[in-house]
């Protein structure tokens, strides 16, 4: 008969870095639990809190390494699996460190045909780096993305998670970086959408009544 020898565990080395926050950094403070707690009570099980919990610990640790995964998935009280799987699924989460601020520039339909790819090697010249990597004094990486959602206003490009920059040229790519750079946060311009029937032109759902009836409740409240 066969002796069958049972694989051992391969440890690796790509997911299992050598730790870079101490057991002492891998806290969350008595008002961070507090919120968590609430976080957790919001849902029908403590699961539909782990997204939250990651943004809070990424917002806080400055990025997902495993060991701050595990640190989130001990406080939800999930396995560290679940919240791998979820801190992995979405690129909005940082598993590597970023520079201070994260160019996110789409080149997905819309923006390709409107000059993302020309926006995107415009910024790899003019900072010195390639998609993927971070410059030197730690201020920008550069990340390739898809579809944002603001194809109306392609080529268009996302600042660490937040601000749209819309309608890019080199121009105005030359403004967000001196912007940037001088600590200052980029203009919020705000995109009016159509509102009624005659801006629309007359190319209206008719059936919202129904549709708003079918959707389902949010479960929690926005609280940050
Ligand atoms: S294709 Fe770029 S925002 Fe949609």
């Amino acid at each position: 008969m066969t002796n069958f020898i049972k694989d051992p565990v391969v440890m690796m080395a790509e997911r299992n870095p050598d730790p870079v926050f101490s057991n002492d950094e891998l806290v969350f403070s008595d008002q961070e639990k507090r919120l968590i707690e609430r976080w957790k009570s919001q849902y029908p099980t403590v699961d539909g809190a782990i997204m939250r919990v990651l943004w809070l610990a990424q917002e806080k640790f400055g990025f997902l390494p495993p060991e701050v995964i595990r640190l989130t998935a001990d406080e939800v009280g999930i396995p560290y699996a679940n919240a791998y799987g979820v801190a992995t699924f979405y690129t909005q989460y940082y598993k590597k460190k970023r520079g201070k601020h994260v160019l996110d520039v789409c080149t997905c339909f819309s923006c390709q045909v409107c000059g993302g790819y020309d926006i995107l090697h415009y910024l790899e010249s003019k900072l010195g780096i390639h998609v993927g990597e971070t410059t030197d004094d730690g201020l920008f990486t550069l990340q390739e993305v898809e579809c944002l959602g603001a194809c109306g206003s392609a080529p268009m490009l996302q600042v660490t998670n937040g601000r749209y920059v819309m309608d890019l040229t080199h121009e105005r790519v030359d403004a967000l970086i001196d912007t940037l750079r001088k600590g200052k946060t980029p203009e919020f311009t705000s995109v009016t959408l159509p509102q009624d029937e005659d801006e629309l032109g007359g190319n209206r759902r008719s059936d919202v009544k129904e549709f708003q009836a079918s959707s389902p409740r949010p479960v929690s409240e926005t609280v940050r």
